[in-house]
């Protein structure tokens, strides 16, 4: 018979033990902090009209020239697999109207999203992001208070090195001016641009500001700056995010060319960058998008986000910071009647908590006692024939070797008495 090996589609990014433990840890505090600041959860549709991508990320984005998962369904619908969170938040704040429940909506998800990208280091076709979005805010206090609580949740996850860069794109009143400006400056350097810039000159001219082509880099060295455009309100927002920022104390750059590869935002964009990733560096990113929700059908509403790349922030995260629960003792059956013995125990002394293993292979006394060493537990409780006839187990400390007996009688009230003891002393 043929052979076959069944593996995941390229690049689609699956988490396993034990590195899924430390990432439910992180997800954990992640949604700790975010209800904290008030935020709740959205779950959302992995699929979605392609429309909504269209519309939102911007059809001259390498995003939707390039990297969806589109296709048709058996009623002959073009469905594309979301490759980012904030264009569905917007759909399901339109559809359900959740404007009309509160002022101010604060909504986070955690999942997958799906990207035709070149897979590499830190760079996946399925990845997951820690987003959230903030509706109803139009002011700067709300793009500082997001900013402060993301720099918060590296702080806590003991991330060092990360670098918040900043900009402004403007808003309707100002861009289209810089634009011009923008196009004029690029035509003159049309052949050392990239085909992907030249094509966009027309509808989407920034993209050449963050271009990685070496030569468009060069060539729009000296670009006009989208700050010397700004309106009065851009550079008030702006300068009102930046002063909070000072007052807080929380560090950043200016990157007057960070223009981001998705076309919703309006005035705030960041990203966060860090040095340890190599080529994919940014570790989150978001800014504010007050003119989206009105674009995909909603009432005008402000609104400012973000998301985290959760691999690159795994990269990031020492493996100390989530250190592997270990159970409290291992019991060691060395025959049939010793497992029947301490099948019971072993049951009852798990519910609550993971205190015991029991291996029910009844393989050699050196074997178990490996196992249990690997397995990190503080005591082995051991059951053979010896210990059947006395009516007592050997209890072995596993750091000290020590080692003592415990009566069948009141096995599970003595293993519990040495866990409590244990926990109070460490
Ligand atoms: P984005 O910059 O496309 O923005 O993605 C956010 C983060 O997701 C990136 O900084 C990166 O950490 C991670 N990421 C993106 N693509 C990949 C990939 N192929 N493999 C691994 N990680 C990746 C957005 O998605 C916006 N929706 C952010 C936002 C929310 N803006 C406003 N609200």
């Amino acid at each position: 018979m043929k052979k076959f090996s069944l593996k995941t589609v390229k690049g689609f990014n699956e988490v396993l033990p034990p590195e899924s433990f430390r990432w439910r840890v992180v997800e954990e505090k992640f949604r700790e902090l975010l209800e904290g600041y008030g935020f709740a959860e959205l779950r959302l549709a992995l699929l979605e009209p392609t429309e909504l991508f269209a519309r939102s990320i911007g059809d001259e984005t390498d995003i939707v020239e390039k990297e969806m998962y589109t296709f048709c369904d058996r009623s002959d619908r073009s469905l594309t697999l979301r490759p980012e969170g904030t264009a569905s938040v917007v759909r399901a704040y339109n559809q359900y109207s959740l404007g009309k429940l509160n002022e101010i909506n604060k909504l986070y998800y955690v999942g997958p999203m799906f990207r035709y990208e070149r897979p590499q280091k830190g760079r996946f076709r399925q990845f997951h992001q820690l987003g959230a979005e903030v509706f109803g805010e139009a002011g700067f206090y709300q793009d500082a208070e997001t900013l402060v609580m993301l720099a918060q949740f590296f702080h806590e996850l003991e991330i060092k090195g990360v670098v918040l860069q900043l900009n402004s794109l403007g808003c309707e009143n100002c861009r289209p001016a810089f634009r011009e400006r923008l196009q004029a400056f690029l035509k003159q350097r049309l052949d050392a641009l990239c085909g992907d810039c030249r094509r966009r000159l027309d509808e989407n001219p920034l993209r050449a500001l963050d271009c990685k082509n070496p030569q468009c880099r060069e060539a729009v060295a000296d670009a006009p700056l989208i700050s010397e455009s700004w309106c009065t309100d851009c550079r008030e927002h702006f300068a009102g995010l930046r002063s909070l920022l000072e007052d807080v104390g929380l560090e950043y750059e200016v990157n007057p060319k960070l223009v981001r590869g998705l076309d919703y935002y309006t005035r705030t964009t960041f990203e966060f960058l860090a040095g340890e990733l190599g080529a994919q560096n940014a570790v989150a990113a978001g800014g504010r998008y007050d003119r989206l929700v009105e674009e995909l059908g909603g009432k005008p509403t402000p609104a400012f986000g973000f998301a985290i790349g959760f691999e690159r922030l795994m990269l990031l995260v020492d493996a100390g910071i989530a250190p592997l629960p270990r159970p409290f003792a291992a019991l060691i059956a060395l025959d049939e009647e010793a497992l029947r013995l301490l099948f019971p125990v072993h049951v009852n002394l798990n519910r609550g908590v993971r205190m015991t293993t029991l291996g029910f292979q009844q393989k050699s006394l050196k074997s178990q006692l490996k196992k249990a060493d690997k397995d990190g537990v503080e005591f082995a409780l051991i059951v053979g024939s010896e210990e059947r006839a006395r009516q007592e187990a050997v209890c072995r400390n596993m750091k000290t070797r020590e080692q003592f007996n415990l009566p069948f009688v009141r096995l599970e009230e003595a293993l519990r008495e040495l866990y409590d003891e244990c926990r109070r002393s460490s």
